[in-house]
């Protein structure tokens, strides 16, 4: 490029830029830097609260049922607030919300597991064909199903193909089955299956549980088969038939 400097000059100069230290040539043309716009980083300003984006916010739907239930003062209540819950994947499943049957203020509470097909259907729980053995095992004690005995589930909603609840379902809805005990006042509490020994006692193994008083809830807990295990393994009826004996025995004394 002409440069318009003679050669001594451009020479001298090249000479004074070696020795402050440049290796190469990078530009034709020289720059500048002080009129270059200042892109030196700026100390940056503490953010105000209100100007710090929005993170995503963090949704823990087992704090959120609890205060949800708290906040119930009756069963009606109770339900109304399930009926609002939003959290449970099970809820977009199913039909409808199945509460309880029976009478509120019987002595006995029974807990059973979920709904199936014909209680999604109906909106009660047992009235399948499992909740027919019920009403024919809790009369053979003399009890009577609509008047003796309130009966709900661990989870109101129907799983869908009545696959096992998984236990973070039943973790996010622990905290309505606590305050529907605390609201219906048994004075006992029968706990059939598995799914309702884990919620009730957390613990599971039905066949070695069952019949063998425990305490939960503040009240004596009584585990039994599960109707629908006993139509499957008819069998183990005279073990349940055992406990059924257990279970009048206990309302008889008290
Ligand atoms: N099995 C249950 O555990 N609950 C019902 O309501 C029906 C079947």
């Amino acid at each position: 490029m002409e440069s318009g400097l003679d050669y001594h000059t451009a020479k001298a100069l090249l000479e004074w830029q070696i020795e402050l230290g440049a290796t190469e040539a990078i530009g034709d043309a020289p720059v500048d830097r002080y009129v270059l716009p200042d892109t030196t980083p700026k100390a940056k300003k503490p953010a105000t609260p209100q100007a710090k984006p929005d993170k995503p916010k963090q949704v823990d739907p087992v704090a959120i049922a609890k205060g949800a239930a708290q906040r119930a003062e009756s069963l009606d209540q109770l339900r109304a607030v399930m009926e609002a819950f939003d959290h449970c994947e099970l809820k977009r499943g199913a039909r409808q919300l199945v509460f309880a049957d029976g009478t509120p203020g019987a002595r006995v509470m029974i807990v059973g597991e979920a709904p199936g097909r014909d209680e999604d259907r109906e909106g009660k729980p047992f009235v399948g064909r499992a909740g027919q053995l019920l009403d024919r095992m809790l009369a053979a004690i003399d009890l009577d199903r609509a008047q003796d005995v309130y009966v709900t589930n661990v989870l109101p909603w129907r799983p869908p193909q009545n696959r096992d609840p998984k236990p973070e379902e039943i973790g996010m809805m622990k905290p309505f089955l606590e305050r529907h005990v605390a609201l219906a006042k048994p004075e006992v509490l029968v706990v059939m299956g598995n799914i309702s020994c884990q919620a009730v006692l957390g613990k599971r193994g039905i066949t070695r549980l069952r019949g063998n008083w425990d305490q939960a809830l503040d009240l004596p807990v009584i585990p039994m088969f599960h109707p629908a295990y006993l139509l499957r393994q008819p069998q183990m009826k005279r073990q349940a038939w055992a406990d059924l004996l257990e279970l009048k025995a206990r309302l008889g004394a008290g």
